[in-house]
């Protein structure tokens, strides 16, 4: 089903968003206007009876992301190969009963606050906030219900060289126990050059604390292709956030040298996740939040990852201070994929862009406070390419 329309064709719905989309360039470079585009088409019904659409974004070369309006789940990424073969590169399931059920975040917006909130509480302004428990005594991203399993309304935007849709959410004072109405908008673009785009912007009606983020398991090899292993990583950072055996950060920025954190020249990630430091034992394998070189407080490369077989590369540029990479370390082998694939440990890994875990409680770390009359801003952009190109 088209976006606009349900009664015109797909054809049509291309012509007449895509000339919108593209405009002038389409005309100058000779591209087949309206190639891209905003698909809708229904997903399910949550067990509480609310209808879930699943939008697909398509760029004028082919690519395309697949989203659906319950936790803004980034359901699919379909980029070439060095061949030009389109392969969906992120995990996820095939229904949303699935996503309600067990979804450890496949793909899933988080908030209000990503990663882990020490005990489960934080003061703010001398009072104090309680939050659900939800992993072991700290509070992961977001609590009970987080983000990730709100309904967000979605609306497709034309004014962009790719595709694009802004998705959004308020989630009420004092809801999973965080204070102030917090107004949250986040646009995903797929544009022209292959990159995915995440803006995020959010406003609030009483001082609170956020981080957004977004938490999809790449295998750049494909779904379902196996380990992530041999994939080669470069993190653009010289610290990380060392954690207790409950992984919430120490407060200490410590040191990657001579660490099996220092991804500053790439190293396979399989590489040295079998170590026996006790910070790879504390999180079963990589799942640290790494401090990112940055010389001021716009876009810059966070991480770049290759894929060796497909020559897919995908290097991330963000706003944010921190990223989160996980390795996938709780995958168990019980959840299947859409194709009906197991997923296994280290099978997918995540770089999740962020604020540091538990800043409430760390005064040191960068602030996660937003205030009436703020205006949180944040950008993440994921470029995709091979060594072909
Ligand atoms: C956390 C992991 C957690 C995973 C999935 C990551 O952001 O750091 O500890 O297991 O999300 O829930």
């Amino acid at each position: 089903m088209t976006y606009i329309d349900p009664n015109i064709s797909r054809r049509w719905h291309r012509l007449v968003l895509g000339a919108a989309v593209l405009g002038i360039s389409a005309l100058l470079t000779g591209t087949s206007a309206g190639a891209a585009s905003v698909d809708k088409a229904p997903f399910g019904k949550t067990q509480d009876g609310k209808a879930v659409d699943l939008y697909t974004l398509t760029n004028d070369k082919g690519a395309s992301v697949k989203f659906i309006a319950y936790g803004g789940i980034i359901t699919a990424i379909n980029v070439p190969d060095r061949w030009g073969k389109l392969d969906n590169i992120v995990l996820g399931f095939k229904e949303l009963a699935d996503y309600e059920s067990k979804n450890p975040y496949f793909g899933a917006l988080i908030g209000r606050y990503g990663n882990r909130i020490g005990g489960a509480k934080f003061t703010l302004d001398g009072t104090q906030y309680q939050l659900a428990a939800n992993n072991g005594p700290n509070s992961l991203h977001g609590g009970s219900k987080g983000f990730d399993k709100a309904v967000w309304a979605v609306e497709p935007l034309t004014n962009v060289s790719g595709a694009a849709a802004r998705l959004s959410y308020t989630s009420k004072d004092g809801e999973e126990g965080y204070p102030g109405t917090l107004t949250v908008q986040v646009v995903y673009t797929l544009t022209n050059d292959n990159e995915l785009r995440i803006d995020y912007e959010a406003t609030t009606d009483k001082p609170t604390v956020v981080n957004l983020t977004s938490h999809s398991y790449f295998n750049l090899a494909g779904d379902g292709a196996g380990g992530i292993g041999d994939h080669i990583l470069t993190i653009n950072a010289d610290r990380y956030t060392p954690v207790d055996a409950t992984l919430i950060p120490t407060g200490e920025l410590a040191s990657v040298t001579g660490t099996p954190f220092d991804f500053r020249q790439g190293m396979p990630i399989g590489a040295r996740i079998r170590s026996n430091d006790p910070q790879m034992v504390y999180g079963r394998g990589y799942d640290h939040n790494y401090v990112l070189n940055r010389s001021d407080s716009g876009l810059s490369l966070a991480a770049r990852v290759y894929e060796p077989r497909s020559g897919r590369i995908m290097e991330i540029s963000t706003t944010e201070p921190g990223v989160q990479f996980y390795s996938g370390n709780f995958l168990d082998s019980t959840l299947v994929g859409p194709t009906g694939q197991q997923y296994r440990q280290t099978d997918g890994f995540c770089l999740e862009t962020q604020h540091f875990p538990d800043s409430p409680n760390k005064s040191s770390f960068p602030t996660t406070v937003l205030k009436p009359g703020e205006t949180l801003k944040s950008t993440t952009i994921h470029k995709f390419s091979t060594d072909a190109s």
